[in-house]
């Protein structure tokens, strides 16, 4: 863990929670107006949120996440290149006449139900100048309200029985109040991609967070870094709109949520389930090989594929 001083104002047993606190989180940004750098060239013109998962686009997972978790009332944050996103979850008249004209009718309602799953709104970022710059633009929205958020190139799986990422940070907001976010133990070598976070355990698996950083650069232990699913205060909206450029020269979040730290608690969770970062192309591939294997139907294409080293000039069977 790199060492950090605590944030200023930061009294473990104090920090008192808000009114606010009582409503049900039901709203939940998507920030997806980021320049997707680490999966060019194809990010040149394709959102990668739309890139498939198996069978339907990386977004979609995160959206049944939110769905799933309570969520209904979905916020995207979008960009330049995301306009198949607002398509993907529009209806889709024509398809749809043509499947029920042509008696597909499975087809039909797998598409019909696309669009009427969850409310989904749209406010466009016109630059991208960082994550927090992004969670901005969501103010309008949820003015005096938690509210969920979901990075969708993080896909998280979880097991049968078990409640989806999401709703386990919601969880942990019910019962203590205040912001939570999503944390995983990572090795010194990965840390340096992630807000790092000092905190004191409470107890399975939930943190208190004492203080956090954005991409440290010198990590010597393992450390808890956070990943992408939040439960945000509405009061972090006046921290973002003062909040500088800093690591990378983006508006960070975790800056943000650092400087809530003391005024209200803020809480990691350690989630429960299987994460794929589907925002480079190793996370992704490895994404579509662990469902494709976990697919009656796609298992023995995969295993196929591998045996006889398909593709390659000079196949060499494994
Ligand atoms: P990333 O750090 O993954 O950035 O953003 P990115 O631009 O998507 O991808 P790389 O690093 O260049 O490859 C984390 C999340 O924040 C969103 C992204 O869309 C992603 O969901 N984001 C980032 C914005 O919405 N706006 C921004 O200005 C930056």
């Amino acid at each position: 863990m790199t060492s950090m001083s605590p944030a200023p104002g930061f009294s473990s047993a104090s920090a008192p929670v808000p009114d606010y606190a009582c409503a049900r989180v039901t709203k939940c940004l998507f920030p997806v107006a980021g320049l997707g750098t680490r999966f060019l060239p194809v990010t040149k013109e394709i959102a990668k949120e739309m890139l498939p998962l198996v069978n339907r686009p990386v977004i979609s997972y995160g959206v049944e996440e939110a769905i799933e978790s309570g969520c209904p009332d979905i916020i995207m944050i979008t960009g330049r290149t995301k306009r198949s996103i607002e398509d993907y979850f529009d209806s889709s008249f024509e398809l749809e006449t043509l499947l029920k004209t042509r008696q597909k009718i499975d087809l039909y309602e797998k598409i019909h139900k696309i669009s009427s799953m969850a409310n989904v709104l749209y406010v466009r970022q016109s630059e991208p100048l960082g994550l927090g710059h992004a969670i901005a633009k969501g103010e309008p929205f949820c003015r005096g309200e938690y509210f969920g958020v979901i990075l969708p190139d993080d896909v998280f799986i979880t097991e049968d029985g078990v409640q989806p990422v999401l709703a386990q940070l919601i969880d942990t907001h019910d019962k203590l109040g205040g912001t939570v976010v999503a944390l995983e133990r990572v090795p010194p070598s990965e840390a340096s991609r992630y807000g790092v976070i000092q905190s004191e355990a409470v107890g399975d698996g939930v943190h208190r967070i004492i203080d956090m950083v954005e991409k440290p650069s010198a990590v010597t232990e393992d450390a808890l870094a956070i990943m992408g699913r939040y439960v945000l205060s509405p009061s972090i909206f006046p921290l973002l709109a003062r909040e500088r450029p800093s690591v990378g020269g983006e508006i960070q979040l975790t800056d943000s949520i650092r400087r809530l730290i003391g005024s209200e608690p803020v809480w990691g969770v350690e989630y429960k389930g299987r994460r794929f970062d589907c925002g480079t192309q190793k996370g992704w591939l490895a994404a579509n090989v662990a469902l494709a294997l976990e697919d009656a139907d796609l298992l023995p294409v995969v295993v196929d594929t591998v045996k006889k080293g398909v593709g390659s000039k000079d196949p060499k069977p494994l």
